[in-house]
C-alpha cells in the first residue's frame, strides 16, 4: 500500500486534483472498510489541497450523520434540507457557495468557515453520502473543484 501521496505542489489545481485522483483510487481499492477508507479520503485531501474542513456526512435515517473528517469538531446530526448538506442531500446535487452567509439556513458549525462545496454521493439514484469540503476564505472553491470532487465520489460510489 502506498505510505505517501506525490503531490507537485507547484503545479495548478487541476493538475494536483489529477495527480491525487488515482492515488486515492490506489489507496481504497486496497482496503474494503467504509470507515477506514473515508478516513484515508479525507485524510488525502487535506494534506493534498490543505482544505480548512474536509469530510463525511453518511445518510443515516432522516439525518446526515458525521462521519470521518480533518479539521476541527463539527456538528454531528443535519436534517435532511437543511444547511448546505442537507441541501445537497434533498435536490442530490453539488452546492457551491462562495460566502456561506448569503446560503440561507447554512449551518455554522465554525464561525471561521466563509465559503464550502458539497458533493453528494449517489448510488443507483440514491443519496448515500455527502463529502462537504470549508475554506476559512471566501469563494474558494470552483468548477474545477466541482469537476474532481464530483469524479472522486464517483470513484468511491464504485467501491461500494
Ligand atoms: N456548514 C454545513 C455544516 C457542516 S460543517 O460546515 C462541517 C452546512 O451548512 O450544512
Amino acid at each position: 500500500m502506498a505510505e505517501s501521496l506525490i503531490i507537485d505542489q507547484e503545479a495548478d489545481k487541476a493538475a494536483q486534483y489529477q495527480q491525487l485522483l488515482p492515488q486515492i483510487e490506489a489507496l481504497i481499492s486496497y482496503e474494503e472498510d467504509l470507515i477506514a477508507n473515508l478516513s484515508n479520503i479525507a485524510g488525502a485531501l487535506k494534506q493534498a489541497m490543505d482544505f480548512f474542513w474536509v469530510g463525511f456526512y453518511i445518510v443515516k435515517g432522516e439525518q446526515l450523520v458525521l462521519g470521518p473528517y480533518q479539521g476541527p469538531i463539527a456538528c454531528t446530526r443535519i436534517a435532511k434540507g437543511r444547511g448546505v448538506c442537507g441541501t445537497a442531500w434533498a435536490e442530490g446535487k453539488t452546492q457551491l457557495v462562495a460566502d456561506v452567509e448569503q446560503f440561507p439556513g447554512h449551518i455554522a458549525c465554525s464561525s471561521d468557515s466563509k465559503s464550502e462545496i458539497v458533493v453528494p454521493l449517489i448510488v443507483a439514484g440514491t443519496v448515500k453520502m455527502i463529502l462537504d469540503v470549508d475554506s476559512n476564505h471566501l469563494n474558494d472553491f470552483d468548477a474545477t473543484d466541482q469537476k474532481y470532487l464530483e469524479k472522486l465520489m464517483d470513484i468511491l460510489a464504485k467501491q461500494l
